[in-house]
């Protein structure tokens, strides 16, 4: 399994986003193994990239959603209301979220909880400060960070989590963390998930890389079969870049093919 999501965050409009987002497809054309895709587009672009993506293998993903379903919360947009617009997917607790609007680990839990409670996908973001790394505390950030964020939660049925690791060092800094660092956090990683989850089919969770992921680095992180996939920011908006990204996972993924 591979998966490439691209984050597009504040960084296009809805007439970009459209040709952004024919362009993302265009990638996973002539392949014959391709990643799953899933395109995260500002809210006001939702609509009009549904069109695009209906009918291709791509999948939509929200950037986040509120924890209630209805109500007078202004400004907020619920699962209910995602759902209408084809979202299968939701970025959940991204750190830009946490630092810039105060978002805590209750708040994500009770996001990813409502999430799975309308069986949309998180994309549940984690990952440590550079204080934090220096300090020798980024295992005990994540941990606290999965810990509160999952509290609660059963996965029914073919009900997925994917989880990015995303620390926040990297994040738009244009160095990535190194792949020694990523399979270090992922395997913490999936040893929690996997006494959270005992049991919970292999292909239902999924560890995803996230910060400074180019076309460059990308091959390196994802032929790694700790990396289920990457979150990419600023090169998903860069169509060249994103290209080589996909490439990358569909190389990888032709690689493991049998004979
Ligand atoms: P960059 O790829 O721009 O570092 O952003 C990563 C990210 O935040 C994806 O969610």
């Amino acid at each position: 399994m591979k998966i490439v999501i691209a984050n597009w965050k504040m960084n296009v409009g809805v007439r970009e986003s459209v040709a952004l987002a024919r362009a993302s497809l265009l990638t996973l054309r002539g392949r014959k193994v391709i990643p799953e895709l899933v395109i995260c587009p500002p809210f006001v672009a939702l609509s009009e990239v549904r069109k695009v993506v209906a009918r291709s293998s791509a999948a939509i993903g929200a950037q986040n959603l509120f924890w209630e379903p209805t109500g007078s919360h202004t400004g907020e947009t619920s699962s209910r209301q995602l759902l209408e617009l084809g979202v299968s997917h939701v970025i959940i607790g991204h750190s830009e979220r946490r630092t810039q609007l105060g978002e805590t680990d209750e708040m994500v839990n009770k996001k990813v909880l409502q999430a799975l409670s309308e069986q949309m996908t998180p994309i549940l973001c984690v990952g440590e400060s550079k204080g934090e790394r220096e300090a020798g505390e980024a295992r005990a950030v994540v941990e606290t960070q999965l810990a509160t964020a999952l509290r609660g939660v059963r996965l029914h049925g073919n009900a997925r989590l994917l989880i990015a690791y995303e620390p926040v060092w990297a994040i738009g800094a244009g160095e990535s963390a190194s792949v020694g660092d990523v399979i270090e956090m992922h395997r913490f990683i999936r040893s929690i998930l996997a006494n959270l989850f005992p049991d919970a089919p292999a292909g239902q969770m999924a560890i995803l890389y996230g910060g400074s992921v180019d076309g460059e680095n990308a091959y390196r992180f994802l032929r790694e079969s700790e990396v289920d996939g990457v979150l990419v920011g600023g090169a998903s908006v860069k169509i060249n870049q994103f290209k080589e990204i996909v490439e990358a996972a569909a190389e990888v993924l032709e690689a493991q093919r049998p004979e």
